[in-house]
């Protein structure tokens, strides 16, 4: 459809992330993938909606909240700040941002059911789309996911963790009537769910028969209370999956915003554990409602750390902003982009990702720019050179070829989804600049006056497959492609530029560049992990400000929240949290890639345990052998370096440098004796 503007209209959303804590570099996945998506869209002239927005009711929040001392309300605005702020560090250009707290939405979703009630008064008695009745089964508070229908103990198939009881009368949303719409609607859009794999698993799913499900709970006080019932509340996923319509002005299909036009969406984006509410139970409750379907569902896989999926809870996350903050914000997007295939688990590696910073853009783009430039510089007198019909130099790469080509190949990457790929064929392009360059040596040719054409010729060819790359990979690392098309001497914004309709020879000689400037340092990989590691752990406990690897005594978690605050005091139930054990050493060894740190087995009576511990500048392996300890037993276990470690030996830090020295006892204690 056309928008007012005449632009084609484009709407696309994250899933809503739920607000009980702040995002890791897996959640910022999804909205990175759209942002890249949107941006895409803008450089094919597309007019793009974009939403994202908080998750902010269920018991999740609830509890969280409860665990922290405070209400979910400000629990809920607290995280809600973190995220925003992290879209804002990561260049996200959302155009909408729905919080479920919202008094708009908490009417959207009411008039959802409205109407879908409305309905219903012309469904014959057990037609009806939605019909009270007793529920008892399993539920998984953390997925917000019915585990089972029978008060049988079940475990969540998404967390593992056991399902909680609840039993209680509900609102039931038949969804048993919807299977043969649902089986219509995907036989008449082959590509509904992409991609293909996860359609199947979908279609196997309705196929395979449809169970009601129960879309009110009345144990919870945390939601939007049922339209002229109060006592229940709506079910977290009826309320957060009506975002996608109230974020963008939906208010009962009669009295909608003006932005209600972008409706339907063009493409939900979301992690594949959670198609099924978007493929399955979304466009049935549409349907019930009478409102227009989404036209697509893209999923994508996890990101994992060491093969498991990030997840708080598991404790094996990393974080954005300490990637951002060492390495720039297109750094982070462009390992994503590239690494992960899109569609699949991915893994994620701090190794590899500066392995992939220095490499593809440090040495890759970053390298080619400046090098372009500097020769533009010094042998062109600071203007863009015109190329000179039969001045090319003997070469195998025949501009424009590999340029359009690289153009090609990336557009129907993007258009499937495949960001490794469209990335791929900009950096084939600075490969080939890069060949070219070696081959056709305009250093060279600059020495003879004769050969001017041809110099110009080639840093007229070099500089154009550069101008092609930065326009192919702008979606993806925006920032610095901005920065090089302004060194270029290019008025306005790359982002202006149509993807869709590049053409070769769109750099106009003879304009004046500007003062080439390196956008992608070289990074030391060791200092620059160091540094990541240090502010990662930051985050993970505020006060903390030691870095694993230093020559600290302190390994496997943070000091106590006191030691934070020098001199203040804590009760006597804050030190009683603290598990102090007398460990053994067992054995002891270098963590390999890591001067300072070992990894200690220490026995404590009832188990032998790993510990990675700051102390190697201060004590060989061998030493360690034999040697009793005080170690901290209750502390989260945490990876460092990649190795895990389910405690912290405690030790004096002694002298400027901290040099640690272990704490031990004169008399014999027995391995596991508890300190008080
Ligand atoms: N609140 C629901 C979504 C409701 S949408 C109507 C939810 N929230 S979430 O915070 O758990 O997840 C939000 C998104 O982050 C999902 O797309 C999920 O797949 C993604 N990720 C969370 N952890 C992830 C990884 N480790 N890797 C990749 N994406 C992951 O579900």
């Amino acid at each position: 459809m056309i928008a007012a503007n005449d632009k084609p209209k484009f709407y696309l959303t994250t899933p809503i992330y739920y607000a009980n804590s702040r995002p890791h570099v897996g959640s910022a996945y999804t909205t990175i993938v759209c942002d890249v998506i949107a941006r895409y869209k803008r450089m094919c002239g597309y007019e793009v909606a974009y939403l994202t927005g908080t998750d902010e009711h269920g018991v999740n929040i609830e509890r969280a909240a409860e665990k922290q001392g405070i209400g979910p309300a400000e629990l809920v605005d607290r995280n809600q700040k973190i995220f925003l702020e992290l879209w804002k560090l990561l260049g996200i250009q959302y155009t909408h941002f729905i919080r479920t707290t919202e008094t708009r939405h908490a009417r959207a979703v009411q008039n959802l059911v409205r109407r879908t009630l409305y309905r219903d008064r012309e469904r014959g008695a057990g037609q009806k789309a939605i019909y009270k009745a007793k529920y008892e089964g399993r539920y998984c508070i953390y997925d917000n996911l019915y585990v089972s229908d029978s008060p049988e103990p079940a475990d969540c198939p998404t967390c593992g963790r056991p399902g909680e009881l609840v039993s209680e009368e509900n609102y039931f949303f038949r969804l048993s009537a919807f299977q043969e719409r649902l089986q219509e609607l995907y036989a008449k859009n082959p590509q509904f769910v992409v991609p293909d794999f996860r359609f199947n698993e979908v279609k196997s799913f309705v196929d395979a028969g449809l169970r009601d499900i129960s879309i009110s709970r009345k144990s919870i006080k945390w939601g939007i209370p049922w339209p002229e019932d109060p006592e229940h509340v709506f079910y977290v996923w009826y309320d957060a999956l009506t975002s996608y319509i109230s974020g963008i002005g939906f208010v009962d299909g009669e009295h909608d915003g003006p932005d209600f036009k972008f409706w339907p969406a063009d493409i939900h984006a979301m992690g594949k554990e959670i198609i099924r509410f978007h493929a399955v139970y979304w466009p049935a409750f549409l349907m019930a409602a009478g409102v227009a379907l989404p036209k697509q569902i893209v999923a994508h896989g996890w990101l994992l750390f060491e093969q498991e999926k990030m997840s708080k809870s598991k404790g094996n996350v990393a974080y954005p902003e300490p990637i951002v903050r060492v390495l720039g914000n297109d750094a982070l997007r462009y390992y994503l982009l590239r690494e992960v295939v899109f569609g699949h688990d991915g893994n994620f590696s701090r190794d590899a990702l500066l392995t992939r910073y220095n490499a593809d853009l440090a040495n890759g783009l970053g390298n080619l720019a400046s090098r372009v430039l500097t020769m533009i510089q010094n042998y062109c007198g600071g203007t863009i050179p015109a190329s000179t019909a039969g001045e090319s130099p003997e070469s195998k790469y025949l501009f424009p070829a590999p340029a359009d080509q690289a153009r090609n190949s990336a557009i129907r990457a993007y258009e499937d989804f495949n960001f490794s790929a469209a990335v791929g064929a900009a950096w084939e392009l600075v490969s080939v600049a890069d060949r070219y360059l070696v081959e056709t040596k305009p250093w060279e040719l600059a020495e003879n006056s004769e050969k001017r054409r041809s110099m110009n010729t080639v840093l007229s060819h070099a500089v154009g497959a550069l101008h092609f790359a930065l326009v192919l990979a702008h979606p993806v690392i925006p920032e610095a492609t901005q920065r090089i098309w302004e060194q270029l001497g290019q008025p306005g914004k790359i982002a202006d530029q149509r993807i869709d309709r590049l053409q070769w020879g769109g750099l106009k000689p003879g304009t004046r560049i500007g003062k080439p400037e390196g956008v992608f340092p070289r990074m030391d990989k060791k200092e620059a992990s160091e540094r990541i590691e240090t502010m990662e752990n930051e985050i993970r406990n505020p006060g903390s400000t030691q870095p694993a690897s230093a020559p600290a005594p302190a390994t496997g978690g943070a000091a106590p929240a006191a030691a934070s605050a020098p001199g203040a005091k804590i009760g006597i139930e804050d030190f009683a949290k603290i598990e102090l054990r007398v460990g053994i050493v067992k054995s002891a060894e270098k963590v390999a890639g890591a001067d300072k740190l070992l990894k200690v087995m220490v026995d404590i009576g009832e188990e032998v345990r790993q510990i990675v511990a700051g102390i190697a500048t201060a004590y060989t392996p061998e030493e360690l052998v034999g040697r009793k300890l005080v170690i901290v037993a209750n502390l989260a276990p945490r990876k460092l370096r990649g190795v895990e470690s389910n405690g912290m030996i405690v030790a004096a830090s002694v002298g400027p440098e901290g040099r640690p020295v272990l704490c031990t006892f004169t008399e014999d204690v027995p391995a596991g004796a508890k300190l008080k």
